[in-house]
């Protein structure tokens, strides 16, 4: 079982206190769609995928990206059993969806830009450490029903 220290788990709670799920959310994900265009072939029922802009000013875009970030905050609740939580959501992924899992480190890394453009200077090399690890877990949970 992943060990988390009282510094991880503060770190980890101190960088979702300060996200705004609703401009994050969209960001990352139209980033994700943008730098890796392979993954906008999930989003077919979505709409207007032309450009970034297209891509950014998209609701569907909007809300899912808010839903990701909901997502992450039931991992958040959870710290001490990501694994069991994400079970029906990997196995969405997997089965329903068939996202390749490499691209959950691709929409991860997005997100961890973003929130290093809005926190700047209080992304510390050790907050971003905790919040790594953290995603490192959530990717590996997501990846499980792969296997
Ligand atoms: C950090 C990683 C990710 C998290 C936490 C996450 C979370 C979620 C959640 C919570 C849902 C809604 C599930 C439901 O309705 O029960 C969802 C749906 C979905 N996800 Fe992910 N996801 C991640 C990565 C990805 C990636 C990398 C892709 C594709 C490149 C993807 C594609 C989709 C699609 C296509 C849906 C269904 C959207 C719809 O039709 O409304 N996800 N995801």
């Amino acid at each position: 079982m992943v060990q988390w220290t009282a510094e991880e788990r503060a770190a980890i709670q101190g960088v979702f206190a300060k996200l705004d799920y609703e401009s994050v959310g969209r960001e990352s994900l139209t980033r994700c769609l943008v730098v890796y265009p392979w993954t906008q072939r999930y989003f077919g029922g979505f709409g207007n995928l032309y450009n970034a802009e297209a891509i950014m000013a998209n609701p569907k875009i909007a809300a899912h990206g808010i839903v990701v970030l909901q997502g992450l905050e039931k991992a958040l609740n959870n710290m001490d059993n990501i694994k069991k939580t994400f079970s029906a959501l990997s196995e969405l992924h997997s089965e329903k969806l068939q996202v390749d899992p490499g691209n959950f480190q691709l929409l991860g890394d997005c997100l961890t830009v973003v929130i290093a453009t809005r926190m700047r200077t209080d992304f510390t090399p050790d907050i971003q450490a905790a919040w790594q690890k953290f995603l490192c877990v959530v990717i590996s949970a997501l990846k499980r029903q792969y296997y």
